[in-house]
């Protein structure tokens, strides 16, 4: 069976990827199966140009087909922070929990109907026997509010509201996300290239 590398050691973006592309035959591996490989320097000043980063330096490490997911959460009344820097926003070392609260605290004077978001979602795949790159991506919109919400997902799911369907993100089983999500999106745009690697 071909392998796909995800380039990635998140747990959450791995489970969920995993879950997207579980219909395909494909043999699905990620960077805890290749521990000697750094740390890849994200960078690139967008979503999409990281994604490359991460998906072409994964694949040249190893030689083999490799996916990635560049992701974050954009806050309109906070200029699109955290953007690209989601993953470290506030403090090194800080838990999902401790970014969030930062967050929460950052729009503790925005009502509700200001407090508009989306989350990002470029994929890469890049297949290094061809020496090509295939980019998508997928947003969706929400609202950031004052509590946390729901145990599902990762990251700022229980703080992020999508309000057609009046559940934040963690309040949606692992299948309701991987219907709505941004990840969602960006993944099923990118299948027919995945398939052509096949
Ligand atoms: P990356 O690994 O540099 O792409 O960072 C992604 C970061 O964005 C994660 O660590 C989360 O903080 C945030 N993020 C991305 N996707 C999601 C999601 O689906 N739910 C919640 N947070 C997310």
């Amino acid at each position: 069976m071909p392998r796909l590398v995800l380039a990635s050691k998140n747990k959450g973006k791995i489970l969920e990827l995993r879950e997207l592309l579980a219909g395909l035959p494909l043999e699905i591996v990620s960077l805890a199966d290749f521990p000697a490989i750094p740390e890849v320097i994200e960078n690139g000043g967008a979503f999409a140009e990281n994604a490359v980063i991460k998906a072409k330096a994964i694949a040249e490490a190893t030689g083999e087909l490799t996916m990635a997911d560049d992701s974050g959460l954009e806050v309109d009344a906070l200029n699109g922070e955290p953007g690209i820097y989601s993953a470290r926003y506030g403090q090194p070392g800080w838990s999902d929990r401790e970014r969030y609260r930062f967050l929460l605290e950052k729009l503790q004077d925005v009502p509700l109907e200001k407090r508009t978001a989306r989350f990002r979602c470029a994929v890469a795949l890049y297949n290094p026997d061809l020496n090509r790159v295939e980019q998508t991506d997928g947003t969706v919109e929400g609202l950031i509010i004052d509590q946390p919400r729901g145990n599902y997902g990762f990251g700022y799911d229980p703080v992020f509201l999508i309000p057609e369907l009046g559940k934040t993100m963690a309040e949606l089983s692992p299948e309701e996300k991987n219907r709505f999500s941004h990840r969602a999106r960006a993944v099923e745009k990118m299948i027919p290239f995945l398939k052509r690697c096949l």
